[in-house]
């Protein structure tokens, strides 16, 4: 499997130390701390920088020909912050997941932390799914609820979400490459007896 990566890759660590078969980290930009992380680890690394590139068709071109170079299995998107073209969507159709930091359909987008506390919800937390041509949309694979606090911050809310992300990528990365994912008119079923959801006090 491959990992997209913009920055800490702490989710892409995860996913390593959980011993999942990490085989080459790519980044869209030269200083994210992932990739020296990976490197020691001895995974392949490369970078495609985006500002490289005139449109978004040109870098999602140059970073699918970097991508299918390895050709992965599965491409996990880990904090990548690039918006993708459909063309590159459809290209990785049914093999590339994305971690989205809230209870997806809630929240899309950027500031899910700062817009949950905003809104007042009780429960928050994360989704894994698989990506479609709509913007954080596309088969739920597995959540993780948190409660939030009265006196959260963004800053507590964040850490508490991300280590339920540390959890949930790694096991449907795992599903996925145990073929154990099958989606059914766009809702995700896994083969076995697994439950699909966490709720971590
Ligand atoms: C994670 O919280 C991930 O859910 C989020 O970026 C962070 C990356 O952290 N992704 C998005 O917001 C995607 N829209 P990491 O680099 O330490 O894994």
């Amino acid at each position: 499997m491959l990992v997209l990566i913009s920055g800490r890759g702490s989710n892409m660590q995860a996913m390593v130390e959980a011993g999942l078969p990490v085989t080459a980290v790519i980044s869209n930009r030269a200083d994210a701390a992932g990739l020296a992380y990976a490197a020691g680890r001895g995974i392949a690394t490369a970078v495609v920088a985006h500002g490289g590139y005139a449109t978004r068709e040109a870098f999602d071109a140059a970073l699918a020909q970097a991508i299918d170079g390895f050709h992965p299995d599965l491409v996990a998107l880990a904090g990548f912050m690039r918006i993708l073209t459909s063309g590159f969507v459809q290209r990785y159709e049914g093999r590339l997941l994305n971690i989205h930091p809230s209870l997806l359909p809630a929240f899309t987008g950027l500031d899910t932390h700062a817009r949950a506390l905003a809104a007042g919800v009780k429960l928050h937390g994360c989704t894994v799914h698989f990506v479609t041509a709509a913007l954080d949309h596309g088969p739920i694979v597995i959540q993780a609820a948190v409660p939030v606090f009265a006196h959260d911050d963004e800053t507590r809310l964040a850490a508490r979400v991300l280590a339920q992300e540390h959890r949930i990528y790694p096991q449907a990365a795992r599903w996925f490459l145990d073929g154990k994912l099958v989606i059914e008119n766009g809702v995700v079923r896994i083969e076995g007896d697994h439950p699909q959801q966490l709720y971590a006090p």
